[in-house]
C-alpha cells in the first residue's frame, strides 16, 4: 500500500505536503500546460495588493552563485482582476488555493482579507509581512515583533479560515517574530521569505538591479531557512511551513525532519518547472524505502 502523504493545517487537509511558493508560480496558468495542478498539495498565489501594481523597472532579477536576486516590486493584477480571472482558473483544479496578501498599510491588508473571506474557493490566506510600512517610514512590517503582530491582528477577525503568517528572515530573532504573530492570531507560520542582498557591476560601477537591493532565493539560502524553520518549529506550537532553496525531495525531507508540516517550492520552479511534482514522488519513495506508512511520522524527528 502506498504511504499516506496527506497533512492537515488547522483543519484544512492537503493531499500532500508540497505547495508552490508565492511569486514563483504566478497564478498557475503556465505550469498547468506542463502538469496537472491537482497533483499539488496547494498553490500559493503571487502576493495580491488591493490595486494592481506594475512593480520595478528592469533589470528585476540577477543570477548569483546557487541562487538569484529579485526586485520585482510586487507586480500583480490587483484584487478585482484576481477575482474575475485568476481565482476561477485556480478553483478549477483539485488543490488548495492559498492567496498571498500584501499591503503598505494595515487597512489594505484588512480590506483584502475581508473581501477574500467571501470567496469559498480561497482555502487560506498567507500574509506577506515583508512589505514596506508606509505609516512607519517604509520599514518592513515583518522586521519587528510589534508591527508584525499588528498586521495579523488586523486581518484575523476578517477572515474565518486558516491564516498563515509568512515571516521575513531579515531579523535579529526569528522566534520573537513568530511568537508575536501567533499571539496575534496566526494559525500557522511559513518561512522564509527572501534575504536582502545586492550585486554590483564593476564595469559600470552601478547596481545590477534597478532597485539597488533585492531578495536572495534559491539553493544558496537553504541552510539559513532550515535553521530558522527548526528554531521556530521547536519553540512555537503552530504548524510551520518550510520555504527556502528546496529543489529536491531530499531538501524537502530535511525541512519535514526539522519540524515543518509542509513545504513550498519557489525558485526551483524557474529552473525545473516539474520540481514540485518530482518532490512529491520523491517523498513517497523515501517513506516507502524507509518503511514509514505516513508522512506525519517523520515530521520533527531530526536527532540531535
Ligand atoms: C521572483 C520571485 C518573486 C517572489 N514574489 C513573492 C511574493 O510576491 N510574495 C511572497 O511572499 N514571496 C515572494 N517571493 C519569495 C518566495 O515565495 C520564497 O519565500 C523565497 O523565494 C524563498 O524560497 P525559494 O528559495 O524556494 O525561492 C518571491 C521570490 C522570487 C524568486
Amino acid at each position: 500500500m502506498s504511504a499516506n502523504l496527506s497533512v492537515e493545517i488547522n483543519g484544512l487537509k492537503f493531499k500532500n505536503p508540497v505547495l508552490t511558493a508565492s511569486g514563483c508560480f504566478s497564478y498557475g496558468e503556465e505550469a498547468s500546460e506542463i502538469y496537472d495542478l491537482s497533483l499539488l498539495g496547494g498553490v500559493v498565489t503571487k502576493s495580491l495588493t488591493y490595486l494592481p501594481r506594475e512593480g520595478h523597472p528592469p533589470p528585476k532579477v540577477h543570477e548569483t552563485a546557487s541562487g538569484m536576486l529579485n526586485a520585482i516590486g510586487l507586480t500583480n493584477v490587483g484584487l478585482e482582476r484576481f477575482l474575475s480571472e485568476k481565482l476561477p482558473f485556480l478553483a478549477g483544479n483539485d488543490t488548495n488555493c492559498i492567496v498571498s496578501i500584501a499591503g503598505s498599510r494595515l487597512e489594505e491588508y484588512a480590506r483584502l482579507a475581508e473581501r477574500l473571506s467571501d470567496e469559498e474557493d480561497v482555502d487560506a490566506l498567507e500574509v506577506n509581512i515583508s512589505c514596506p510600512n508606509v505609516d512607519e517610514g517604509g520599514l518592513e512590517f515583518g522586521a519587528y515583533p510589534e508591527p508584525a503582530g499588528k498586521v495579523i491582528a488586523a486581518v484575523k477577525d476578517k477572515f474565518p479560515r486558516p491564516l498563515i503568517a509568512k515571516l521575513s528572515p531579515n531579523v535579529t530573532d526569528i522566534v520573537n517574530i513568530a511568537r508575536s504573530v501567533t499571539d496575534s492570531g496566526a494559525d500557522s507560520i511559513s518561512l522564509i521569505n527572501t534575504l536582502v542582498g545586492t550585486a554590483i557591476d564593476v564595469k559600470t560601477r552601478s547596481f545590477k538591479l534597478s532597485n539597488g537591493f533585492g531578495g536572495l532565493s534559491g539553493p544558496a539560502i537553504k541552510p539559513v531557512a532550515l535553521a530558522m524553520v527548526y528554531k521556530v518549529a521547536s519553540a512555537i506550537k503552530v504548524p510551520v511551513i518550510g520555504i527556502g532553496g528546496i529543489s529536491s525531495a531530499s531538501d524537502a525531507i530535511e525541512f519535514l525532519l526539522a519540524g515543518a508540516i509542509a513545504v513550498q517550492v519557489g525558485t526551483a520552479c524557474f529552473f525545473d518547472p516539474l520540481a514540485p511534482v518530482k518532490i512529491i514522488d520523491g517523498i513517497r519513495e523515501y517513506l516507502e524505502d524507509n518503511n514509514f506508512d505516513d508522512v506525519n511520522d517523520i515530521i520533527g524527528t531530526v536527532r540531535q
